[in-house]
Parts: structure tokens; sequence; C-alpha cells
């Protein structure tokens, strides 16, 4: 059983409880609100709301190796930032990366592009070889994505992609 088939699994499980649980109250209270249809806000919310769950599980931690160095508020500085120069390199480096892309608050990403785009690019960006970039790569060898971590990402940006439609 795939991690989205047992998300989607206790998904319907939960929705089934609440249904059940609705019912069972029926005859003994009366609803203030009366039932409507959930508003479209509603059900993106929820869908953001899955997607970030199985981000935390399946992509946030390849995301802190390889990414967080620039992508968020939690970089691990290298040795070198001490040397005079780099140190700007550096900080103009995270700076910018930060501006298109922030995983520090988790999904959905602070970003100034939407959500889908924000996953096309970095499903584009992760299958292309481009991120991390080569010149943190050369640097921090332990730091770059396997083969492993490359099909994580692009599994999740795809379920994710699908669950958005
Ligand atoms: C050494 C710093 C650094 C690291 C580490 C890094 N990035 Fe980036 N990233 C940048 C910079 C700088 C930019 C903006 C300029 C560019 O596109 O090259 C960027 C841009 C991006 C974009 C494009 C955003 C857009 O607006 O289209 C994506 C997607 C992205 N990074 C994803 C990632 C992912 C995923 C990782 C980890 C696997 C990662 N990056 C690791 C520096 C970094």
């Amino acid at each position: 059983m795939s991690g989205s088939v047992r998300l989607q699994t206790i998904y319907v499980a939960l929705s089934l409880m609440a249904a059940t649980a609705v019912f069972a109250h029926e005859g003994h209270h009366h609803h203030d609100e009366p039932a409507r249809s959930r508003s479209e806000q509603e059900i993106r919310d929820e869908k953001l709301k899955r997607i970030g769950v199985s981000y935390l599980a399946q992509v946030k931690p390849i995301f802190q190796k390889a990414c967080f160095d620039c992508h968020s508020n939690q970089t691990r500085y290298p040795s070198y930032y001490k040397i005079p120069g780099i140190r700007q390199l550096i900080d103009s480096d995270i700076a910018e990366s930060k501006k298109h892309l922030d995983f520090s608050n988790d999904f959905p990403f602070k970003s100034h592009a939407s959500v889908e785009e924000d996953l096309k690019a970095i499903g584009d960006e992760v299958r292309e070889g481009d991120m991390p970039p080569f010149r943190y790569r050369i640097l921090h060898s332990r730091q770059k994505l396997t083969k492993e971590d490359k099909a994580a990402i692009s599994t999740w940006v795809s379920e994710s992609a699908a669950i958005l439609k």
C-alpha cells in the first residue's frame, strides 16, 4: 500500500466517521446551522492540507538536507562563511533563493507564484538536476539529491498536482 493510498484510506475512514457522528446526533439536537455544501475554498484548503501532510512525511527531510541552506531561515552556515567576500555572496544567494521560494513554514510554501506553479518548478528543477545548484553541490557532496530523493520528490509533485486538478 503506498503512502498516498493509505492516506486516502484514512481520509475516507475519517469522513465516514464524521458522517456517522452527524447521523448519530440527529434526533437529539437541532443544528443551528443549515446544511450547506462546502465552499470551493474549503475544498481547496482541505486538498492543500492533505498535500502538506504528505510533504512533511515524504519530502521535507530531503529538502532539509538539500534545499534549506538557501530556501529557508534554517541555514547551516559553512566555516568559510567567515571569509570576507564569501559571506556577502552566500547572503545574497540565500536572499535570492528565498525571494523565489521559501520552505521555512512548510507547505504551501511562501512564494510569488501559485501552488501549482511552485510544484511544477520544483519538479522541473529537480528532474533536470538544476537544484541544488552546481556551486552548492561541489562544496556539499553529502547534501546532493540521490536517485531515491529525486523519485520521492517527483512522486510527491505529481500526486499533489493530481489532487489539485
Ligand atoms: C545554494 C543555494 C540553493 C540551494 C541549496 C537550492 N536552491 Fe533553489 N534556488 C536558488 C536560487 C539562488 C534560486 C533563484 C535563481 C535561480 O532560479 O537560479 C533558486 C530557485 C529555485 C527554484 C525556481 C523558483 C522559480 O521561481 O521558478 C526552485 C523550484 C528551486 N530553487 C528549488 C530548489 C530545491 C527543490 C532545492 C533542493 C533540492 C533547492 N532549490 C536548493 C538557490 C538554491
